[in-house]
C-alpha cells in the first residue's frame, strides 16, 4: 500500500507543506509576539509619561499626604495596571495595589535605576509582595532636565503571556487546519491520478487473460487519457491480430480436415505435433492421445519411423512407398518435407496417400492380362496341335480328320466366345456413366431371353419356367445390357444343372425395385466360392466350366451391368441342391415411363 503513487505523492506534499507551514508559523508567531509586546510596551510607557507629565507640578508644590496614593488608585482604574509613584530616593509615594508605608525602598530596582538616570527603564521580575512575575516600566518625572520623581507602571507577566498564547493558538490552529486541508486536497488529487491507473491495471490484466472486449472509458485529455487510449488501441490491435491468427488457423484446420491424404507432423525428436482426421482414420488413432508421443509408439511401424528419421536428418523432401500392417495391411506413398524455422529444421511433415486400392487395381490388371493370355493360349495350342497332326498325315484318314476338324471348330467357337465376352466386358466397363438408358418393359425382355435359351434347356430335358407378377414397374435401363445380364444368369442355370432339372425365372415388384430371381436345381456353389463368383475368370470347377463352354467372364459382366444400373445381386446356394441368383433393379422414377 505504501508503495503506491498515491501514498508517495501524499507523503511528499505533506512533508514539504508541513515544513513550510511550520517555518512560516514559527516566524509569524515570533513576529506577532514581538509586535504585541511592543504594542503593550508603548501603550504602557505612553501612559506612564502622561502620568509623569500630570504629576510634574505636584513635585514642585506641596501635595497632600495621600495625594499620590489616591492618584495611583485612580490611575489603576484607567489603565488596568499597577501604578506606583516613587521619589528620587527610591521611597514609594503612592501605589495602586499596596500600602505605600509597608513598601521597601525601590532605589535598587533596575527599572528605577534607569529612570533615575533620566531614561526609561523596564524589568521583568518576580514580585515578592504580589507573588507573581511582573513587567515593570518606569519613566522619570522631569523638569528642566532634572529628575523629580519616578512613575512606574507594572503589568502582570501572565497578562502579556495570555496575549502571546492567544497568538500561538490562533496561528497553530491555522497551520494544523491548513495541513489537514492540504492532505484532503492532495489525496483527492492523487486519487484522480491513481484511480484511472488502477482501472487500467485491472483492464490490462483482463486483456492478458483473454477478455479482449474490455475497453477503458476515456474522459480526459491529459497523459492518463492518452495512456487509456493507447491501451484501448493496443487491445483492438490484439483483437484484430488474434482474429486473423484464428482465421488462418481455422483455414489450415479446415484444409487439413478436408484432405483425403493423411498428414502427420513431428518435431526434431520424432514426437507427434499434429495429425489430421484422415490420418486418425487411417491408423485408428486419436489426436488427443497421440500428441507429444513418438511415432513408433502411436503407429507402430518401423519403416515409417525410419523414413521420418531420414527426412529429419537429410533436410530434404523424400517420397517413398511404405507398407503398414496395423490396423489393416495397406500401402502408402509417403512424401516428407522438412519444417523450417529461422533456426533451421524443427521437424518434418509427412503426407500419406493410401495407394492400397491403386496397387490392387494394378495387381488385378496384371492378373487379367495373364489370365487372358492363358485363356487364349489354351484353345490356340489345341488348334495348333490338331492342325499339325492333320498336316502330319491324319488328313489321310477322313474319319479322324472329321473328328479333328470338329474339335478345331469347337476351339474356334470357344475363342470367339472368349473374345466376344472380353469385348462385352470392356464395353460395359468403358460405358460406365454414358450408357443409353431408356424406359424398359422387363416382362417382354424376360420372355425373349427365355425363348432364346429354351432350345438349350429342352436339349437337357429341363423344365424352364417363367413366372412374372404383372404389372412390373418400368425401369430406366439399357435394354441390350439387361438382356445380356438375363442371358448370362439363365445360361448359367441351365449349364450348371443336370439333365432333367428345373430352372425358374420369377419377376415381381419389390418395394421401389424389380426383383428377378433365377433358380435352378443344379450342382450348387460351395459357400466360400460365392464371394469370388463375380471375379473375372473365376470358376468353381475349371474343367467343368470349360467342358460346358464357359469363359468365366459371364458373372463379371453381370456385376458391371448392375453397377451402371445401380442394381445389386444376391446369391443363395446349397451344394447338390441348386442355386438362386436374385437381381434387384431400381424402378424408373421418371413419370414419363
Ligand atoms: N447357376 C449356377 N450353378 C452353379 N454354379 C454356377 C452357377 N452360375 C455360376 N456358377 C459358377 O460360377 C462360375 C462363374 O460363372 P460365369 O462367370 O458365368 O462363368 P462361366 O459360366 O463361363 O463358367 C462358373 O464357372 C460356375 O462355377
Ligand atoms: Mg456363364
Amino acid at each position: 500500500m505504501f508503495n503506491s503513487i498515491k501514498w508517495r505523492l501524499t507523503a511528499i506534499f505533506f512533508s514539504v507543506t508541513a515544513v513550510f507551514l511550520f517555518l512560516m508559523g514559527f516566524y509569524l508567531i515570533n513576529s506577532m509576539e514581538q509586535y504585541s509586546f511592543q504594542n503593550t510596551q508603548s501603550r504602557v510607557l505612553s501612559y506612564a509619561r502622561l502620568v509623569a507629565d500630570d504629576l510634574r507640578d505636584s513635585f514642585t508644590g506641596k501635595p497632600s499626604k495621600n495625594y499620590y496614593q489616591d492618584y495611583a488608585h485612580r490611575a489603576k482604574n484607567d489603565i488596568n495596571a499597577r501604578v506606583t509613584v516613587i521619589d528620587t530616593s527610591g521611597k514609594v509615594l503612592g501605589d495602586s495595589t499596596l500600602d505605600k508605608d509597608t513598601m521597601a525602598n525601590h532605589a535598587n530596582h533596575p527599572e528605577i535605576k534607569a529612570a533615575m538616570r533620566g531614561g526609561t527603564g523596564q524589568s521583568l521580575r518576580y514580585s515578592t509582595s504580589l507573588r507573581e512575575r511582573m513587567f515593570y516600566f518606569a519613566v522619570p518625572v522631569k523638569s528642566d532636565n532634572r529628575v523629580l520623581g519616578i512613575v512606574r507602571v507594572a503589568i502582570p507577566w501572565s497578562e502579556i503571556q495570555a496575549g502571546q498564547n492567544h497568538i500561538r493558538f490562533t496561528i497553530g490552529t491555522a497551520v494544523v487546519v491548513a495541513l489537514i486541508l492540504m492532505i484532503i486536497v492532495v489525496s483527492s488529487f492523487t486519487s484522480s491520478l491513481v484511480v484511472p491507473l488502477q482501472e487500467m491495471t485491472q483492464v490490462a490484466g483482463e486483456i492478458a487473460e483473454g477478455k479482449l472486449d474490455r475497453t477503458l472509458d476515456v474522459d480526459s485529455n491529459d497523459e492518463i487519457g492518452a495512456l487509456s487510449r493507447g491501451l484501448n488501441y493496443m487491445a483492438e490491435r490484439l483483437r484484430d491480430n488474434i482474429r486473423q491468427i484464428t482465421e488462418e488457423r481455422n483455414k489450415v484446420e479446415a484444409i487439413l480436415a478436408s484432405m483425403n491424404d493423411g498428414v502427420i507432423a513431428v518435431d526434431c525428436n520424432g514426437n507427434i505435433l499434429l495429425i489430421n482426421p484422415a490420418a486418425e482414420r487411417m491408423f485408428n488413432i486419436k489426436y488427443e492421445n497421440s500428441m507429444g508421443k513418438g511415432v513408433i509408439e502411436v503407429i507402430r511401424n518401423y519403416d515409417l519411423e525410419k523414413l521420418l528419421q531420414t527426412a529429419l536428418m537429410s533436410e530434404e523432401s523424400i517420397t517413398r512407398e511404405v507398407q503398414i500392417f496395423i490396423p489393416d495391411p495397406k500401402s502408402f506413398r509417403i512424401s516428407t518435407a522438412p519444417l523450417m524455422s529461422e533456426t533451421g529444421v524443427v521437424g518434418v511433415v509427412a503426407v500419406l496417400r493410401d495407394i492400397t486400392a491403386f496397387r490392387e487395381v494394378e495387381r488385378m490388371k496384371t492378373d487379367f492380362v495373364a489370365n487372358v493370355s492363358h485363356e487364349l493360349r489354351t484353345p490356340l495350342t489345341s488348334i495348333k496341335g490338331f492342325v499339325e497332326t492333320l498336316m502330319d498325315g491324319a488328313m489321310e484318314d477322313p474319319k479322324t480328320a472329321a473328328y479333328f476338324l470338329e474339335i478345331i471348330n469347337d476351339e474356334t467357337d470357344r475363342l470367339n466366345r472368349l473374345i466376344s465376352d472380353l469385348l462385352s466386358l470392356s464395353k460395359v466397363e468403358a460405358k460406365q456413366g454414358k450408357i443409353r438408358k431408356a424406359a424398359l418393359n422387363l416382362d417382354k425382355l424376360i420372355i425373349n431371353t427365355v425363348s432364346i435359351l429354351s432350345p438349350q434347356a429342352s436339349e437337357k430335358n429341363q423344365i424352364l419356367n417363367v413366372d412374372i407378377k404383372i404389372p412390373l414397374p418400368v425401369i430406366n435401363a439399357d435394354e441390350d445390357m439387361i438382356g445380356q445380364l438375363l442371358i448370362n444368369l439363365v445360361d448359367n442355370a441351365i449349364k450348371y444343372t443336370a439333365n432333367g432339372g428345373r430352372v425358374d425365372i420369377r419377376a415381381e415388384r419389390w418395394n421401389d425395385s424389380v426383383k428377378i430371381a433365377v433358380s435352378d436345381t443344379g450342382i450348387g456353389i460351395p459357400r466360400d466360392s460365392i464371394p469370388r463368383l463375380f471375379e473375372r475368370f473365376y470358376r468353381v470347377d475349371k474343367a467343368r466350366s470349360r467342358e460346358m463352354g464357359g469363359t468365366g467372364l459371364g458373372l463379371a459382366i453381370v456385376k458391371h451391368i448392375l453397377e451402371v444400373h445401380s442394381g445389386r445381386i444376391e446369391v443363395d446356394s446349397i451344394v447338390g441342391q441348386g442355386s438362386t441368383f436374385t437381381v434387384y433393379l431400381p424402378a424408373g422414377n421418371d413419370p414419363a415411363f
